[in-house]
């Protein structure tokens, strides 16, 4: 496989976490996850905005692409359904892609609350990578051996270069897009 092919690999492996969040602020805006809550230092633990909504919604929109991704590549002739490999574990990855890059994006919520920022507040770097790490995170604990040869091993390593660049321009567009239909009160 060339850089190129391995590039390519990546970002299409990586697009249920990519659907996951953009469609939590779709679905998003009911039951705060923290249920109101405060933290000892008397801020809410997560804030208004992450809601079971969200999470419930940014999953399962994930993992319907997901389950697209697989046909198509089944269709388009691929044995090993084009990356994701055999199902059921497939759809194992992708589940596990969303709700970590979802989980990834609440647990930046709870360090900017504890930080003392407010919902919505601007947190350059944190706001583009939460998701990534949180996928990262769940895929390398539960699945090490397909995070490190799609991402990480020999030409591979391309992907997580791929993945780096291409979130941060990502994140901006989206966002941008988010805040034009109305979808979100601020365009980060
Ligand atoms: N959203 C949600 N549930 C989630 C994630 C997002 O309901 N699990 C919705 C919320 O309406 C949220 C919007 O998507 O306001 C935008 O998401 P995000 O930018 O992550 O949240 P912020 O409102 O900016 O809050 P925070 O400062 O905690 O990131
Ligand atoms: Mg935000």
């Amino acid at each position: 496989m060339s850089y190129l092919e391995s590039a390519l690999l990546a970002f299409w492996l990586f697009i249920p976490a990519y659907v996951a969040n953009p469609s939590a602020v779709l679905f998003g805006g009911m039951g705060p996850i923290d249920s109101r809550r405060l933290w000892k230092d008397g801020k809410r633990i997560l804030g208004d905005g992450k809601t079971w909504s969200g999470l419930v919604g940014g999953t399962m929109a994930a993992m319907f692409i997901g389950v697209l991704q697989i046909a198509i590549a089944a269709g388009a002739g691929s044995a090993d359904y084009l990356g994701f490999g055999d199902t059921p574990r497939a759809y194992w990855l992708i589940f596990l892609l969303a709700f970590g890059s979802l989980w990834g994006d609440i647990l930046g919520s709870f360090i900017k609350r504890r930080l003392g920022k407010e919902r919505g507040a601007k947190f350059y770097g944190l706001d583009q990578y939460d998701f990534v790490l949180g996928a990262f995170l769940l895929v390398g604990l539960l699945e090490w051996d397909w995070l490190y040869s799609n991402f990480m091993e020999g030409k591979h390593i391309i992907g997580l270069v791929v993945i780096l660049v291409l979130t941060p321009i990502l994140h901006k567009a989206v966002n941008v897009l988010g805040y034009k239909m109305g979808k979100k009160d601020v365009p980060w």
